[in-house]
């Protein structure tokens, strides 16, 4: 329904124009010889336009219409003068010579502009496939340092068992036992909310994004992963502008640009999570004191499976990119002048219809 009200508007335009321009030649005394030539090429006009709207056909279809109402106007006022007639007749052949031509143009540009619109549509779905995969890969990498994380409470656990087990007779011991037990309990608890929070799937969602409770969950989730001798420091300026965005992605970006910064850094040191106002946004910071990137590496490390580790992925970056991009915002990396590196991410404050319409 509505796609034939789309085609109707340029069909009543090409009628229009066919009917003004025949009505041009027939209401002109034939004395003004240049107005008629004039009126003549201005069938051009709906011809190429229906050419460009409806293809070869309607470029033909056009032509042929044009010619018919040109026709009778050459037979009656023009018989007489074997000359320009021809000429009349030779620009109604050329009509459809317009009308195909242009019309085959326009059909061939329009093929492209599918094919490239199926292949874009194809590689953003190849890309959710990426960002899913990446996202289990993330959760893979913490998972290796979180063995400790849980041993620790763990032990904690087995031995406050074992003490109750042995059997104390001072209530004060027992009390004292059974909190270590309980405080174990909810520090384990908080490292599963934490992990399943990221691991669960979710249909992207675009909303006020508190950028401030965005770094302290991916600080939760890396710090409990990353061992003792890491440091996380997070700075955020107070009254950051909201951003409007989707939270879980965001969340993946900083975590991807800290377990990175974590990898980078075996001898352990401080990570930095700065966020501050700018001119139309946030600017957020990851800085590291880990090993940094070579200078030739420099432009290839957000190139999807560029990895230097034996068991990167070399997809985390990449989606860092993509996620971003898909907000507005841009993402670069930098060598800090002592070691390590700077990933800095702008994201914009404004709504941004990129990301509307996605949702
Ligand atoms: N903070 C960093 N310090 C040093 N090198 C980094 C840092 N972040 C990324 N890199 C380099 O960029 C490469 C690509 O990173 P990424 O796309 O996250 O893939 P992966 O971590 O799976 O290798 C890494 O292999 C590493 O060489
Ligand atoms: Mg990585």
């Amino acid at each position: 329904m509505e796609k034939a009200a789309r085609q109707l508007r340029p069909v009543l335009w090409i009628a229009f124009l066919v009917a003004l321009t025949s009505a041009g030649h027939y209401l002109t005394p034939p004395a003004y010889r240049l107005w008629h030539s004039l009126f003549q090429r201005l069938y051009y006009l709906p011809v190429v336009y229906a050419a460009i709207s409806f293809g070869w056909r309607g470029g033909l279809v056009t032509a042929a219409f044009s010619g018919a109402c040109y026709l009778p106007h050459i037979l009656t006022t023009w018989s007489d003068q074997h000359h320009y007639a021809r000429d009349q007749y030779a620009e109604i052949f050329m009509f459809f010579a317009v009308g195909l031509v242009t019309g085959v143009l326009s059909d061939r540009e329009r093929a492209q502009r599918a094919e490239l619109k199926r292949v874009y549509e194809e590689l953003q779905s190849s890309f959710e496939q990426v960002k899913r995969a990446d996202r289990l890969s993330s959760l893979g990498q913490l998972a290796a340092g979180l063995a400790h994380e849980i041993r620790n409470p763990l032990s904690s656990i087995d031995g406050a068992a074992e003490v109750l087990q042995t059997g104390t007779d001072s209530e004060d011991v027992r009390q004292e036992t059974l909190t270590i037990i309980r405080r174990e309990c909810a520090r384990l608890f908080r490292l599963l909310t934490d992990l399943l929070d990221f691991a669960r799937p979710r249909q992207p969602e675009l909303g006020v994004v508190n950028l401030e409770n965005v770094l302290e969950k991916v600080i939760n989730l890396v710090g409990h992963s990353a061992g003792r001798e890491i440091r996380f420091v997070k700075e955020t300026s107070p009254q950051l502008p909201a951003i409007l965005g989707d939270e879980e992605q965001l969340a993946q970006v900083f975590l991807n640009l800290s377990i990175n910064a974590v990898q980078a850094m075996p001898e352990g040191g401080e990570i930095r999570l700065q966020a501050r106002r700018c001119d139309h946004g946030v600017v957020v910071e990851v800085l590291d004191q880990g090993v940094g990137v070579p200078e030739e590496h420099l432009d290839r490390i957000f190139d999807p499976f560029f990895t230097t580790k034996d068991t990167g992925t070399g997809l985390g970056l990449s989606v860092v990119h993509q996620i971003v991009t898909q907000h507005g915002g841009t993402v670069s990396a930098q060598r800090n002048p002592d070691r390590g590196m700077t990933f800095r991410v702008f994201l914009p404050s404004k709504p941004l219809p990129e990301t509307r319409e996605k949702g």
